[in-house]
């Protein structure tokens, strides 16, 4: 499915893997100038050399760094009117054993960092709706937002945040001519949780993985895509989009 980006000025956070590096590649193959963001710099680098992207060395959990890295991607390609807040961790133990520091990540990056990206962007994307153009701000949200795991609880409660969060934001900018969109992703092949301490959580979570035919990273960016294509009138607002036998 080839999408019309062509003039869109896109920033993608998380793109040093997974969905947001596949979003990035989908971006640029469309049509859009892209940044990319995230913190492994060797990653970005190359991603950035395969598609003409420019790499911005970001932690999204540092307001500092966010605002910087939007600094430079304006300085570089001017203002943005695209903007896909994807950063996220997830790792899960149970209640009663889970390490406080994992609670603290995914809070710092699931929430704070995404709130931190939209701040940094939304000048741009307000100057954007005003000249009648396009303007996206995506939020890379869960069906875990949605649905109940054990073990999970954090992840999840982070990511009904960004749903709510969304939802508000809607309220807020829709009238302004600013698209502010959730996109709900189930099971996909990524690296997400690959960093998680219990062991048992992981086992749980591999095997989790090979007893469906889970989603690709390129489904996700697809559906990005398709909903920042739409015609200015159409916010495809929450997109949830999970492999067929997930039910
Ligand atoms: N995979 C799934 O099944 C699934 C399902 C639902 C929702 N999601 C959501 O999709 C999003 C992308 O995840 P993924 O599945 O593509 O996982 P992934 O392959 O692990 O990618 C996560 C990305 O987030 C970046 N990141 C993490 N902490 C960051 C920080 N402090 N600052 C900047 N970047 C940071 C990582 O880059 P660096 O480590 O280089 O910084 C990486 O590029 C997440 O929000 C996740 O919750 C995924």
């Amino acid at each position: 499915m080839t999408q019309n980006l062509e003039g869109r000025i896109a920033v993608v956070t998380g793109a040093t893997s997974g969905i947001g590096a596949a979003t990035a590649r989908k971006f640029a193959a469309d049509g859009a100038r892209v940044a990319v963001l995230g913190r492994r710099k060797d990653r970005l680098d190359e991603l950035a050399v395969e598609i003409g992207a420019i790499a911005v060395p970001t932690d999204v959990t540092d307001r500092q760094s966010v605002r910087d890295a939007a600094a430079a991607v304006r300085a570089e390609l001017g203002p943005v009117d695209l903007v896909v807040a994807n950063a996220g961790v997830m790792l899960a133990a149970p209640f009663e054993s889970a390490e406080a520091d994992e609670w603290d990540q995914m809070v710092h990056t699931n929430i704070n960092g995404l709130l931190y990206t939209g701040r940094a962007f939304i000048d741009d994307l307000l100057a954007a709706a005003d000249a009648h153009r396009p303007a996206d701000l995506v939020h890379v949200g869960s069906i875990g937002g949605h649905t109940v795991f054990p073990n999970y609880a954090v992840y999840t409660a982070t990511k009904a945040a960004v749903a709510h969060l969304t939802r508000n934001m809607r309220a807020e900018f829709g009238p302004r001519g600013v698209r502010v969109k959730n996109i709900e992703p189930g099971f996909v092949g990524t690296e997400l949780g690959d960093g998680m301490r219990d062991q048992q959580q992981r086992a749980g979570l591999a095997e989790w993985r090979t007893q469906m035919e889970i989603l690709t990273p390129e489904d996700i960016a697809d559906a990005v895509a398709y909903a920042v294509a739409a015609p200015r009138r159409v916010n495809v607002a929450e997109l949830i989009v999970v492999p067929t036998a997930q039910g």
